[in-house]
């Protein structure tokens, strides 16, 4: 069993820049409202013709850059993603073909925001099996195409914007130390993606309505503070470490109110956490990604270093990583 670490990161944000007080403009809302609940200042927003897996390819071409890996030689590409360019083909293998990795296998993960530490952890035992020498994980989210501009209870929280890793056996014991992924199915309907149609024979029924996100925000406020907690006490004994040991936890960015209580929870420091919702907003699986490529250029990880990642998303999906930097 080989040991399997992260050697090479990138990202990818739309140039496009929503701000609060954009939003003002749209709907009935706040800058101070949007702050003091959630912690966003402003979010980016893919072009109009720019695809989710524009982004990807550029978050994977980065990464591969950073980890000196030839795509000729990339054996698995894995692209966690809610928002994909259309149902088939998958981002995945359009990423692929852009890139020119032809012996890759390539498929896409759905498990909302909590989609990049899936893929991480499904490329993880491909590689530490000995399957694969090496897999390009991405998160990649045009997850705005869902949200509906007229509701300001989802509107304010959303961005888009992707991350990328290279996954490749380490020596020593160093990388991924343990993996926790969970699924608690019968909260699903604190989040979903729904659309209503009229039926052609019931003029009745409502009109079609474009798919969009519906939240009960506060009962996942509340699922989301104790799945997170849970996920990193678990991960963490996995791991064989103790909290105290952790130097750095990146969580996943959907409110800075939902990371304080965390922190709270888990007695941690929020010196300790990585925060960047202030800028992007919620980006689904690609929060956690970008997160963890800015923690790394900011220099707050560094090399020997305990680091948590951890995320919940709708589902509900939650998941944990302790990685040793
Ligand atoms: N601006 C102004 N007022 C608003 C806005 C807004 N943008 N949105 C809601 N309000 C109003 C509501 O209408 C309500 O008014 P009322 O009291 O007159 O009825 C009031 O503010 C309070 O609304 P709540 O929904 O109770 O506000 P809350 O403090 O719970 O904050 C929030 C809402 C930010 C959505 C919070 O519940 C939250 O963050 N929940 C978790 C969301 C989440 O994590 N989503 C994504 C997870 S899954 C994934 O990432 C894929």
């Amino acid at each position: 069993m080989r040991n399997v670490g992260i050697t090479g990161l990138g990202h990818y944000l739309p140039k496009r820049v929503l701000t609060n007080a954009d939003l003002e403009q749209m709907v009935e809302t706040s800058d101070e409202w949007i702050v003091s609940r959630t912690g966003i200042k402003e979010r980016r927003i893919a072009g109009k013709d720019e695809k989710n897996s524009d982004m990807a390819i550029k978050a994977a071409r980065e990464a591969l850059k950073d980890a000196r890996l030839d795509p000729a030689r990339v054996e698995l590409i894995i692209v966690a993603t809610i928002s994909p360019d259309s149902s088939f083909p998958s981002v995945a293998c359009l990423v692929q073909k852009a890139v020119h990795a032809p012996r890759a296998a390539a498929f896409d993960v759905s498990a909302a925001c909590s989609g990049f530490l899936y893929a991480l952890t499904t490329a993880k035992q491909f590689i530490r099996n000995g399957v694969y020498k090496n897999a390009l994980v991405i998160a990649s989210e045009k997850i705005t195409t869902y949200v509906n501009w007229n509701d300001r209870g989802t509107c304010v929280l959303f961005g888009d914007g992707a991350g990328a890793c290279v996954l490749k056996p380490v020596a020593g014991k160093r990388g991924i130390l343990s993996d926790y992924i969970h699924a608690q199915g019968h909260f699903g309907d604190l989040m979903m993606v729904v659309a209503e149609e009229r039926d052609p024979l019931d003029q009745q029924t409502k009109m079609i309505t474009l798919p969009h996100i519906a939240m009960q925000g506060q009962e996942l406020f509340k699922v989301a503070v104790n799945s997170m907690a849970a996920a990193v006490g678990i991960a963490v004994k996995k791991a064989g470490l103790k909290l105290s040991d952790i130097d750095y936890v990146v969580p996943h960015q959907a409110n800075d109110r939902i990371i304080s209580a965390v922190a709270r929870k888990l007695h941690l420091p929020k010196e300790k956490i990585f925060i960047n919702i202030d800028r992007y907003g919620n980006m689904s699986a690609a929060s956690i990604a970008v997160a963890l490529y800015e923690a790394v250029e900011r220099k707050k990880i560094k090399r020997g270093d305990y680091v948590v990642l951890v995320t919940f998303g709708a589902g509900l999906v939650s998941a944990a990583n302790v990685v040793k930097w």
